[in-house]
């Protein structure tokens, strides 16, 4: 949830009946898409600072500027219900797309609607039915307990005190933070935080959720806790989720629809097991073989052997090769068991972004897709 200004007094005292008028809502056509993105573009102008005393003296007078194109004509459609991954490597526009979809910033030129409103409108009623949460940001007050924010949310968000005090505790319980309530949230761990910050988010019962980077700099074991709420939570409600992440595991477990978003623009759509067929020219096969081990002297000259341990040896093979080697070494090997694999999805990722940049390498770009095996 993103502390966006409050200027209007909430006239709604029931959040329900605040849907009910929304779907009554001129704008809002039942046959739409919940999020409709059509061609939408923004860039920043970014000041370009020279070195040294004199080059500063003359940026007081005159100032330099460079356009970054964060986000080019992007189109895109989301149904009610769907769990759609952001990812594209850093510096791709995906935060810029939150920010429009959440109204924190105004596009150059494009059209949006989600739940049939447009979101830099910025009207209240929008505002109670979606939440932005951002892994980078920290959005409670920092000196008081997370108790005292998610109250200030229930009076901002106007939900009904029972409404509020069911959905707080069931989310607490179900995050296991019930008992740092009362602590300040400036001495809860990355962790903790992390986890109030996302109660915080949810405790309008947000139809559609953006969230940016929410596992970033967690353990493995608090990144799986969120991964399983995450899951639990939009498996019950059935609300809309958009996100962003560099870690696979989240996508893996989570999304079943992927957009990769690369120089920003949309480079693919479709599931992850699309992305591997589609990226992926090559598959891995383990096998394991009975006998002494000079029968592996002949495996080992197999083009791109991985590992020879007998009795296994792991080796890459070009997908359309498989069934042609495999029936060779099932005919002159003892072959005991066989696993072919896809390559790590890490490995497969790196590579789709790579091709997205044009094939340009940049080590920059890339450097967190992480899988936590
Ligand atoms: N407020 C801003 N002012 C100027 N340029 C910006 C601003 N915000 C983002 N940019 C630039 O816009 C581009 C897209 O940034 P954005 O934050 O959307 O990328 P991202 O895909 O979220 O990257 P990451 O994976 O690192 O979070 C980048 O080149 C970035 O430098
Ligand atoms: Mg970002």
């Amino acid at each position: 949830m993103i502390a966006l200004d409050y200027s209007g007094s909430l006239s709604f005292s029931n959040l329900a009946q605040t849907r009910l008028l929304a779907c009554k809502h001129p704008i809002y056509n039942l046959a739409m898409s919940i999020i409709e993105i059509n061609h939408l573009s923004k860039s920043y102008r970014v000041y370009q600072k020279q070195e040294g005393v004199w080059a500063s003296i003359r940026g007081l007078f005159r100032r330099e500027y460079r356009e970054v194109q964060a986000v080019r004509d992007i189109s895109l459609q989301v149904e009610p219900g769907e769990f759609v991954a952001f990812l594209g490597p850093n510096g791709a526009g995906k935060t810029t797309t939150l920010k429009l979809l959440s109204g924190v910033i105004n596009p150059d030129s494009g059209d949006c609607r989600v739940m049939g409103h447009v979101p830099w409108e910025r009207e209240n009623e929008y505002r109670r039915r979606f939440a932005l949460v951002m892994g980078q940001k920290n959005q409670l007050w920092w000196d008081l307990p997370a108790a005292e924010s998610f109250r200030l949310n229930q009076h901002i968000y106007a939900v009904p005190l029972d409404e509020f005090d069911r959905t707080r505790d069931e989310l607490c319980e179900m995050l296991d933070v019930t008992h740092l309530l009362g602590q300040p949230v400036r001495e809860l761990s990355l962790g903790e935080r992390m986890k109030m910050e996302l109660i915080a988010a949810l405790l309008h019962s947000p139809e559609v959720l953006f969230l940016d980077e929410p596992t970033i700099g967690l353990d493995v074991v608090a990144q799986h806790k969120i991964q399983q709420f995450l899951k639990a939570y939009q498996e019950e409600r059935k609300n809309t989720i958009v996100l962003t992440s560099h870690y696979m595991k989240d996508i893996q477990a989570l999304c079943q629809r992927v957009v990769i978003i690369a120089q920003g623009s949309i480079f693919h759509d479709g599931s992850l097991d699309d992305i591997i067929d589609r990226f992926s020219g090559d598959k891995i096969v383990t096998l394991q073989i009975g006998g002494p081990d000079e029968v592996f002297q002949g495996l080992r000259k197999l083009p791109n052997v991985l590992e020879v341990e007998p009795p296994r040896i792991k080796f890459r093979i070009g997908r359309d090769d498989v069934a042609r080697t495999l029936s060779d070494i099932l005919s002159t090997y003892a072959v005991e068991d066989i696993v072919v694999e896809d390559p790590p999805i890490e490995e497969v990722i790196a590579k789709v972004f790579t091709d997205a940049q044009g094939g340009q390498v940049d080590d920059e770009s890339h450097p967190d897709i992480a899988g936590v095996s």
